[in-house]
């Protein structure tokens, strides 16, 4: 008979508070104090992968290990997403492109910021295709994710039928491959997108800039005030003059609005010279 899987022992405060320290000193995530629950619940999964039954042994584990850090932020951090998330946004953003088409812009670049699973980025890059033509113009789109597994998806790029269901049907035919199961992203549309792995809350960041667009979507809400002030610094120099900056619904940026203006809710533009 096969042994049988340990169990786990419940996580206690001081471990659970080491493990907070971590996921924040890697992250800039500040997992409050009530998530304790929700910590056990999604190491619980790994653990069992591990074959550990004690979180005392896994924090062990975690300082002697900078790979298994990568793993704990998989675990505590959220991946939703969605193409074409907030619509409204590809609007503006399609408005703006167009305009400094118009204007004789040949060259562009565009940050996604938090790309999760790729979502985010291939809308962005369809919207580009969308306005500007291809291969007109040289664009490319940095997609940047703490997580080496979101990462991963994003170069896949290949979705479900499910996730896809939200890309307009003309869209989706022109961008997608259906495969028996899956409908995989041209490579037309992936040569744009540039995924690399970025933590968020260690500016300054490697890129040189000017950008013209930044989404930063659903992803400061996990941060204090500290890393999100010196994120929106980063990201404002980053930007063009007159460039913008999308965030998500739940992100009010007010209070570390400096050299930014809020165009309306969840849109903002550095300020031109
Ligand atoms: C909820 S998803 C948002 C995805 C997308 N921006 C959207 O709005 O649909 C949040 C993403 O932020 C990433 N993330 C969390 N902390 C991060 C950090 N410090 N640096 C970079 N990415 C981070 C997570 O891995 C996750 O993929």
């Amino acid at each position: 008979m096969p042994a049988p899987m340990p169990t786990e022992t419940d996580l206690d405060q001081e471990t659970f508070d080491a493990i907070r320290a971590l996921v924040y000193q890697a992250s800039g995530i500040n997992l409050g104090p009530h998530k304790l629950t929700m910590v056990r619940a999604r190491l619980s999964k790994r653990l069992r992968t591990l074959g550990l039954s004690d979180h005392r042994a896994y924090l062990a584990l975690l300082r002697e290990d900078s790979d298994e850090v990568i793993q704990l932020l998989d675990a505590v951090s959220t991946n939703v997403t969605s193409f074409f998330r907030e619509a409204i946004h590809f609007g503006i953003l399609a408005d703006y492109l167009q305009g400094l088409h118009q204007a004789g812009q040949q060259r562009f670049r565009l940050w996604s910021a938090a790309s999760s699973t790729g979502e985010e980025p291939y809308t962005i890059a369809m919207t580009v295709c969308e306005t500007l033509g291809l291969p007109a113009s040289d664009c490319k789109i940095l997609a940047t994710d703490i997580s080496t597994r979101a990462l991963a998806a994003c170069r896949a790029g290949s979705y479900t039928a499910e996730r896809v269901a939200a890309v307009p049907p003309a869209l989706r035919q022109r961008y997608f491959i259906a495969n028996k199961t899956e409908f995989q992203v041209r490579d037309e549309l992936k040569r744009m997108v540039v995924p690399r792995r970025l933590d968020l809350s260690s500016p300054p960041f490697p890129m040189t800039g000017p950008l013209d667009v930044v989404f930063c979507r659903n992803v400061m809400i996990y941060f204090d005030n500290t890393v999100r002030s010196a994120l929106l610094a980063e990201i404002t120099r980053l930007l063009r003059p007159g460039g913008y900056l999308f965030v998500g619904h739940a992100e009010s940026l007010a209070g570390q609005l400096s050299g930014l203006q809020c165009v309306r809710p969840t849109v903002y533009r550095k300020a031109p010279h």
